[in-house]
């Protein structure tokens, strides 16, 4: 059996960068006498990943899941996630003296810029990604006048008739490519006049492509990601549509091969907040099991 890793499985530049962030505070914590170190938090968990979260937990690393335990923060330093978070967060953790060790996405940034911006200039702004998706909803936090998110072309459909209407779109940085062209087109088929910046990450794009293709060439494909990492989800229904005999595991323990077919080649790759141990365990156990 020939087993293919992709390239461009598992963490992201973004997510790279955000967990490195916390273990540098945890260390630099770690060297000063216990009666002066700073209690550590993530603003949400700092990656899809439980095992990375619940080890950071042992050390001491709490993450905080709302606003309201933010403000009941005395001191601290806080850690912001590759997701990023609105405008409030940051008055928060200013009002209450909080240290901010800031690791939200630079793409991610780039979106909430052109949001504050372009919403600041009166004009109709349209984020196409999830509304309940922590990044969509940081983003949609930087607005300052009409701004909205839709999760998807139906959501687009259901709009009323454009009449020449203009909007600024931008797509949530994991937006399926594709989903995001029919988009488009759906909003000038209602008679929208729109401006767009295509604010798709590149990673994520490659990482899709390269799923893609990968697909097309297996018999069996293993998508490695957290349950609830929206990446990994996008990436597990492209090879799908590709490949029917696509699987989607957390671990290694989740892998199931049935033994009856006949599989050659098997691709494997994983979303952006996989850990390489985790995708080194799984490309381990089915080069040798298989
Ligand atoms: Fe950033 Fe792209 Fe990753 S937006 S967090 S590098 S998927």
């Amino acid at each position: 059996m020939a087993v293919v890793l992709a390239k461009s499985a598992g963490f992201c530049f973004g997510v790279d960068r955000a967990v490195e962030a916390v273990y540098r505070v945890l260390e630099e914590e770690e060297k000063k006498e216990p009666a002066l170190r700073l209690p550590i938090y993530t603003y949400g968990p700092i990656v899809h990943n439980e095992r990375i979260v619940e080890e950071l937990e042992e050390r001491g690393v709490r993450v905080l899941k709302s606003l309201k335990e933010l403000t009941e923060l005395a001191e601290g330093i806080v850690v912001i996630r590759a997701h990023g978070v609105g405008k409030e967060i940051y008055e928060t953790l200013e009002q209450r003296g909080l240290k901010i060790v800031d690791s939200s996405c630079p793409f991610v940034r780039k979106i909430q810029k052109l949001v504050a911006e372009h919403t600041k200039n009166g004009e109709s702004v349209i984020v196409m990604g999830d509304p309940e998706h922590p990044e969509v909803q940081g983003i949609l936090g930087w607005g300052e006048g009409d701004v909205i998110a839709l999760k998807g072309v139906e959501e687009v459909e259901a709009l009323p008739d454009g009449n020449g209407k203009n909007v600024f779109i931008v797509a949530q940085t994991t937006f399926h490519i594709d989903k995001f062209k029919v988009v488009l087109e759906t909003f000038k088929k209602k008679g929208y006049h729109t401006s767009v910046i295509n604010t798709i990450c590149n990673a994520t794009f490659e990482r899709q492509s390269e799923a893609r293709e990968l697909a097309g060439k297996s018999d069996a494909m293993v998508v490695i990601g957290g349950s609830s990492s929206s990446n990994t989800k996008k990436l597990y229904e492209i090879c799908k549509a590709i490949c029917p005999n696509t699987q989607l595991i957390q671990t290694v323990k989740d892998l199931k091969f049935n033994s009856d077919e006949a599989i050659r080649n098997v691709g494997i790759t994983a979303g952006a907040s996989t850990p390489k141990e985790i995708i080194e365990e799984v490309l381990t156990y089915v080069r040798n099991e298989f």
